[in-house]
C-alpha cells in the first residue's frame, strides 16, 4: 500500500501527479486556509506532509500525529517548524534551498532599487492624476550605484545580493553574519565583515537576509534604526519579527530614515495598519521567490524530498537527524 500523504496548500497540479504515482494523496487544490486544529485533524493518519511556510508544526500537532514521519517544507525558511520537537518525534523536516537563491536575490535587489527610487511612491501619484509638470526635485531618491550595501544575514541569499552589488553596480559591499565568511567567498562578494554597529551607521542601503530566531526577534527596531543614516533604506525580504514594525512605521513616518522596502511582515498577511499609511514604504506580500521556474523548482523539490525518503530511506535535503 502506499503511504498516505498531506499536501497542506494548492500546488502546481504536475507536482501533485508526480506525488500520486508514490502516495495515497490529500491534498488542499482549493486552498483553504486551515485552523490548525484543521491541518491537525488532516495530518492524523499520515506518514507524510507537504508544507509551506504557513504550516504551523509543533508539539502539540506531532502529539496528535504519531504516524507522521516527514513534513517536506516547500521554503527555504522553517521558521514554521519546531525543529527540536519535531526531532524529539522523530519526524524529518526538509527545506528547499539552492533552488530559490538567484530569484531571491534579484528580488532583493529589485527591491532596494524600487526603495531608493522611490518606484512605486511615485507610480501612486501618476495614477493619482497628481502628475502635472516636471519639476527639479519630483520624486527625487538615492544612487544605488557607488553606494554602500550592507547586508544583515550573510548565507547564499545574502552573498547573490552581494554579488550583483559589487561586480553589477560598483558597491561597496559590508555585511554583518553570526560568523564570518572564508576569504575566498569575502574576496568572490567583494565584501567585507563589520560589527553591526558599523553595518547600521555605513550603509546606504542595508538588506535583512537573516533567519528568524528568537535571536533575530526585532533584530531591527527603535534603536538600531536610530544608529542608521537619515537617507539610508532598509530592505527586509527575510521573515517578519527580524523587523519592529511599529518602530520602523514609526522611524519612516519621521524621516529618521529615507524609505523602506518590505516583503515580510510581523503577522502577515496582516500588515502594520502604521506602514500603510506612510508613503516612503515599497510593500509586497511575500513573493521574493516568486518566479514560475522557481516556484515549481521548489515544489519539486519538496516533492522529491518525500519520494526519496519513502522510497531510498534518505531525503534529499534534510534539515534535522530524526
Ligand atoms: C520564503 O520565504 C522561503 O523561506 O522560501
Amino acid at each position: 500500500m502506499k503511504p498516505s500523504i498531506l499536501v497542506a496548500r494548492a500546488v502546481f497540479p504536475e507536482v501533485l501527479q508526480k506525488l500520486a504515482q508514490h502516495f495515497e494523496v490529500e491534498s488542499n487544490q482549493s486552498d483553504e486556509t486551515w485552523s490548525k486544529a484543521q491541518l491537525t485533524d488532516k495530518l492524523r493518519d499520515k506518514a507524510g506532509a507537504f508544507t509551506t511556510g504557513t504550516d504551523r508544526i509543533d508539539a502539540e500537532v506531532l502529539a496528535a500525529c504519531p504516524q507522521l514521519k516527514i513534513c517536506a517544507n516547500m521554503a527555504v525558511g522553517y521558521n514554521n517548524f519546531d525543529i527540536a520537537a519535531m526531532t524529539a518525534a522523530g519526524v524529518l523536516a526538509t527545506n528547499t534551498p539552492d533552488v530559490l537563491t538567484e530569484t531571491t536575490a534579484d528580488f532583493g535587489f529589485a527591491l532596494m532599487m524600487a526603495t531608493a527610487r522611490r518606484m512605486t511612491e511615485s507610480e501612486h501619484y501618476l495614477r493619482a492624476g497628481q502628475w502635472t509638470k516636471w519639476s527639479y526635485d519630483m520624486f527625487a531618491g538615492s544612487d544605488i550605484h557607488g553606494a554602500t550595501l550592507g547586508i544583515l544575514g550573510m548565507g547564499r541569499i545574502g552573498q547573490g545580493i552581494a554579488k550583483r552589488g559589487a561586480h553589477g553596480f560598483g558597491m561597496n559591499v559590508v555585511y554583518h553574519n553570526r560568523s564570518r565568511l572564508d576569504a575566498a567567498s569575502e574576496a568572490a562578494c567583494k565584501a567585507r565583515y563589520v560589527s553591526k554597529e558599523e553595518l547600521l551607521k555605513t550603509a546606504d542601503h542595508l538588506v535583512l537576509v537573516l533567519p528568524y530566531s528568537a535571536a533575530s526577534h526585532h533584530a531591527i527596531g527603535a534603536a538600531e534604526l536610530a544608529q542608521m543614516k537619515p537617507t539610508a533604506t532598509l530592505v527586509n525580504i527575510a521573515r517578519g519579527g527580524i523587523v519592529d514594525d511599529a518602530a520602523l512605521a514609526a522611524a519612516l513616518r519621521d524621516r529618521r530614515i529615507a524609505a523602506a522596502g518590505l516583503d515580510v511582515f510581523e503577522g502577515e498577511p496582516a500588515v502594520h495598519p502604521d506602514l500603510l499609511t506612510v508613503p516612503n514604504v515599497v510593500l509586497t506580500p511575500h513573493i521574493a521567490s516568486a518566479s514560475v521556474p522557481t516556484r515549481l523548482a521548489m515544489a519539486n523539490l519538496a516533492a522529491d524530498n518525500l519520494i526519496a525518503f519513502f522510497t531510498q530511506g534518505k531525503a534529499l535535503t534534510p534539515l534535522n537527524a530524526a
